[in-house]
């Protein structure tokens, strides 16, 4: 509740201005326009703008596209004005296209622990922050590790053939969601009716997941298979991974983006986990009749994980203890 109204004042006093101008970047042109992010919920571009990067305390704020290597846009935010003191947050995009509707990104900047583990950085305005500083963390990316953008216009009609792991009618048993079981009897799960949904039926049971939806992006690394799916009754993504073992696949879900080393076993709190086997004895894979999604985007490969590295950079502290201090001052005299 306090943290509620705290958030309510920043949000009052933030004045936000446009101060750099030397942005030399300008993104291609398939992603101007306005997107729905796994992660951020709305975004928009233009050619040099991106509107709805969510930073640390400040809010949504616009970054300006300031470099570009490859795939990796280095983005500076508007300055933002707190207690007199302004701010700055830097981010780095791995925007990797998979068609002109659709991208999966990596936020390529490492966590650290004097942001809240977020991956961005804030530093006074007074501060120059080069592009290798931000875009710092090492490649390859955890693979569950990316936010899925949708074009708004196509959320509704985006979908993909589900992933090959999940295609097939399952008895799903074994339901548990922080290590308490639930549905005890199971429930099941056709991605053969129609096979861009995954379709539970959970009749005999409420867990909290949906019983509708469409799978919208898949990608395999170290046989798991991470696929980003929608629901259209809550309107939210949620993140399932999934891998095989004998006859069962193990699968995880849970709300938006994957949690960090999520796979089919291991989960996020409030994420469930699941066994899947073939109804019929393992002989209820689908049959080729079935409905055809409008769209198939070809899920692709990204190369092996590697373990993240969580780093506190020295270097941000002392402008970060500049912001608390700030912060704290300012609620000291309310
Ligand atoms: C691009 O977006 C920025 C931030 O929303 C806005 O200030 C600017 O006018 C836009 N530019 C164009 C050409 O639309
Ligand atoms: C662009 O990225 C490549 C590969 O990561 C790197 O070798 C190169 O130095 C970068 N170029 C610039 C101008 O930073
Ligand atoms: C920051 O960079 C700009 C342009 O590269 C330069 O003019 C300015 O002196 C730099 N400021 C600091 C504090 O290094
Ligand atoms: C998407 O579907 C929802 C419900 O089916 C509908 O209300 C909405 O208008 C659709 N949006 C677009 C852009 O077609
Ligand atoms: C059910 O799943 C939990 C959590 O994944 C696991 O610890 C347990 O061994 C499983 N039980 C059975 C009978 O497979
Ligand atoms: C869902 O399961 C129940 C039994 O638990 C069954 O009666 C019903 O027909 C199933 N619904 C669908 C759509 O398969
Ligand atoms: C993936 O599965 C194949 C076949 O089961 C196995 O040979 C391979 O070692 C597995 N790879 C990893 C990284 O676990
Ligand atoms: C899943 O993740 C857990 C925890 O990180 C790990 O112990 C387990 O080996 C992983 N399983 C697979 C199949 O990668
Ligand atoms: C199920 O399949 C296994 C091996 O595929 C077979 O040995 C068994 O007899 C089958 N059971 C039934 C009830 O069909």
């Amino acid at each position: 509740m306090e943290i509620a109204i705290y958030q309510l004042i920043f949000t009052a006093l933030l004045v936000s201005t446009f101060t750099d101008v030397s942005g030399n970047c300008i993104f291609p042109d398939y992603l101007r326009g306005h997107w729905i992010s796994s992660s951020l919920g709305e975004v928009s571009f233009n050619s040099t703008y991106l509107d709805g990067i969510t930073a640390f305390t400040f809010g949504k704020l616009t970054f300006q596209c300031e470099d570009n290597n490859g795939t990796k846009y280095f983005l500076k935010s508007e300055t933002t004005t707190f207690a007199n003191t302004k701010f700055t947050a830097y981010v780095c995009l791995d925007l990797r296209k998979v068609t002109e509707d659709k991208i999966y990104y990596y936020r390529a900047t490492t966590k650290d622990k004097s942001f809240d583990n977020e991956r961005i950085i804030v530093t006074s305005s007074t501060v120059n922050v080069s592009m290798e500083e931000v875009c710092n963390e090492p490649e390859p990316y955890n693979p569950g590790s990316y936010s899925l953008l949708i074009r708004s216009e196509v959320l509704n009609t985006s979908e993909i053939t589900c992933p090959n792991i999940v295609r097939g009618e399952y008895e799903v048993t074994n339901i548990t969601k922080d290590g308490t079981q639930e549905c005890p009897s199971g429930i099941s799960l056709d991605v053969c009716s129609v096979k861009t949904h995954l379709y539970f039926n959970i009749s005999s049971c409420s867990p909290d997941i949906p019983s509708a939806t469409r799978c919208m992006f898949a990608t395999e690394t170290d046989n798991v298979t991470y696929l980003t799916v929608y629901s259209d009754t809550d309107n939210k993504f949620r993140c399932v991974a999934a891998s095989e073992e004998g006859n069962t696949v193990f699968l995880s879900q849970k709300e938006g983006d994957c949690s960090e080393n999520q796979n089919g076993t291991s989960v996020a709190p409030l994420g469930y986990l699941m066994e899947l086997m073939l109804i019929n004895n393992g002989t209820a894979h689908c049959r080729e009749v079935v409905t055809e999604g409008p769209n198939n985007d070809k899920p692709t490969t990204t190369a092996p994980p590697k373990g993240g590295a969580e780093a506190i950079s020295t270097k941000w502290v002392i402008p970060m203890i500049a912001v608390l201090t700030t912060f704290l001052q300012f609620f000291a005299s309310l």
